[in-house]
């Protein structure tokens, strides 16, 4: 039996490994980096050690298939047409693609969808439990920093950016691909980058109006998965796939921001309050894909070249206080995930209110910013551009909050169908693929409970402000008179002992937010 152990050690070894050591959904594969790939526009690389095993077909894994795209008209500011690379995504530079079944997933089907495991990707994986960085063991805080930095520091292993427009993907001369190596967290930062960069439309003519990640329903999705794509990268960086990324609960309605400590995400350098303290390691991040106006000067795209150090700007700050509790609870009331135009100016929307264009009421003030807004301007610094707010460790905590508030949404309004299929901005309908998310994925994937995506928070949204107390205290008092009532009856009927399910269902259909 002792012997065995060994073995068996092994043996699951090798099978964590098998399962978690391939590649992923997010930009392009080193695999089908190749010029012959970008010629016939086929990524369908085999997940094997057999290399005419595409997709995995042999062992029923996948198979190399068109790409579907959406169809349907959308609406919003982007009214041009087959001028930028990201329309029809991932069209312009693959048409085919790995279809993979059953719970298979990854561009070549060599691992399992989100919330899978196991050899045949038919076991369902525990969810991994996302936790407030404020209660993290100094262990688990340690795990957490130290993966980010390794992120930094390490080569994405899969993936790879494509560093020239797509018409000039190919270098002519050389007859080689312009994609280049990037680092895991930085492959993160681009991809944020990538998805609300402007079409470039020529020497210093971008387009503008066009975001696939903000300003529209997939808002929620795309930044979900997004978060799940880093998740998933650190696990396998540090070999623990029950690793969850932490929260940051920003709803202080405070004026200090409490992450920024040397201990979590950086301190404020004494002799330059905008830089981060050189006792954290933060201090040392480059930045990426920061220079917007020279990529669309030079009609090109960002590199993944540092360009200078992380910036936050306590001094922009100045009386901004971060959202508050009721903020929270308030956004939680909106029963519509999202209304017409689907745009920053939509009201009742829980996605614009969240995002935080609405009042967290849901209505239209357009002189507010709220919640997830208002901590990005808050932080300000390399924050405050979309394009850059990725650079900054915070935004994956301070996205994993606004994730779980939206989980909490999920909860409360399970048959909530109001993503809308058509008429949302370029990137937004809910059959659209996330851009530039690789193998394709779309929106409607990923508007599912983050359970069945194989995480959940530990968190209790329930008590969020006033409102709420009000809440309890109605609920309290609701649950009292059931409870005298209740006493009535047994005082009348000794031999019924029934009472208890009543009371707790009772009370259960006032305190709905327990257990998120
Ligand atoms: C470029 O390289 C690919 C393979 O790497 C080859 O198939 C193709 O013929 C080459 N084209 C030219 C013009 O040399
Ligand atoms: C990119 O990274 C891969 C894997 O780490 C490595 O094999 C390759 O040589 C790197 N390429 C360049 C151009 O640095
Ligand atoms: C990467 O981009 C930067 C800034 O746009 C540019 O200065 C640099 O030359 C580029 N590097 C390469 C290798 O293309
Ligand atoms: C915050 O500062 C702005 C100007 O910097 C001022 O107009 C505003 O009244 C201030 N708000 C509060 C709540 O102090
Ligand atoms: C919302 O914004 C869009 C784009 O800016 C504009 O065309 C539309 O008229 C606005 N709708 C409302 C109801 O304000």
């Amino acid at each position: 039996m002792k012997r065995m152990v060994p073995l068996m050690k092994a043996l699951l070894c090798w099978c964590v490994l098998c399962e978690f050591a391939r590649g992923v959904r997010a930009q392009f594969p080193r695999a089908c980096s190749t010029v012959e790939a970008i010629e016939s526009k086929r990524c369908c690389p085999s997940p094997s050690a057999d290399a005419e095993d595409a997709c995995g077909a042999r062992s029923g894994r996948g198979a190399c298939d068109t790409v579907r795209t959406d169809t349907r008209p959308w609406g919003g500011t982007y009214t041009l047409r087959n001028v930028d690379d990201r329309e029809r995504w991932p069209t312009k530079f693959y048409t085919q693609t790995c279809t993979c079944f059953g719970n298979f997933a990854g561009y070549d089907c060599g691992e399992c969808k989100f919330g899978w495991t196991g050899p045949n990707c038919n076991l369902r994986k525990p969810p991994v439990k996302r936790k407030n960085i404020m209660s993290l063991s100094v262990e688990e805080r340690q795990i957490f920093l130290e993966a980010l930095q390794r992120s930094k520091r390490t080569v994405h292993p899969q993936y790879v950016i494509a560093t020239e427009h797509w018409l000039g993907l190919i270098d002519r001369e050389t007859n080689q691909t312009r994609f280049s190596n990037i680092s895991v967290y930085d492959l993160f930062v681009w991809q944020h980058y990538y998805s609300v960069r402007d079409t470039l439309l020529g020497p210093g003519r971008p387009f503008k109006g066009i975001d696939f990640s903000h300003k529209g329903p997939a808002f929620i999705t795309w930044h979900r998965y997004h978060l799940l794509s880093l998740e998933r990268d650190l696990q396998k960086l540090i070999g623990d796939e029950n690793f969850a990324i932490p929260y940051w609960n920003f709803a202080t309605g405070g004026s200090e921001c409490d992450v920024c400590t040397d201990e979590l995400l950086g301190g404020e350098d004494p002799s330059d309050p905008s830089l981060i303290s050189p006792r954290s390691p933060f201090s040392d991040w480059g930045i990426v894909c920061n220079s917007l106006d020279d990529y669309n000067r030079l009609v090109t795209l960002c590199n993944g070249t540092r360009e200078g150090p992380l910036r936050r700007g306590p001094k922009e700050r100045g009386n901004i206080t971060l959202p508050t509790k009721d903020d929270v609870h308030s956004c939680l009331q909106l029963r519509d995930f999202d209304r017409p135009p689907y745009l920053t100016n939509s009201t009742f929307s829980f996605r614009n209110t969240l995002e935080g264009f609405d009042k967290s009421d849901g209505e239209l003030d357009s002189a507010v910013t709220g919640l997830h807004n208002l901590v990005h301007d808050f932080l300000s610094g390399t924050n405050a551009l979309s394009h850059s707010a990725a650079n900054d460790p915070i935004f994956v905590v301070l996205h994993a909050f606004t994730d779980a508030i939206f989980e909490e949404w999920l909860r409360r309004f399970p048959k909530e169908d109001s993503f809308p299929e058509e008429m949302a901005p370029i990137g937004h309908n809910r059959h659209f693929n996330m851009v530039p998310f690789f193998p394709p994925v779309t929106n409607e994937e990923i508007y599912i409970p983050s359970v069945e995506l194989g995480y959940s928070y530990e968190i209790d949204l329930a008590d969020a402000g006033q409102s709420s107390a009000a809440f309890v205290v109605a609920g309290s008092c609701l649950a009292l008179l059931v409870l005298i009532l209740l006493l009535v009856l047994y005082a009348r009927q000794r031999r019924r002992r029934e009472y208890e399910p009543l009371v707790s269902s009772g009370y259960a259909a006032v305190k709905y937010t327990e257990d998120a």
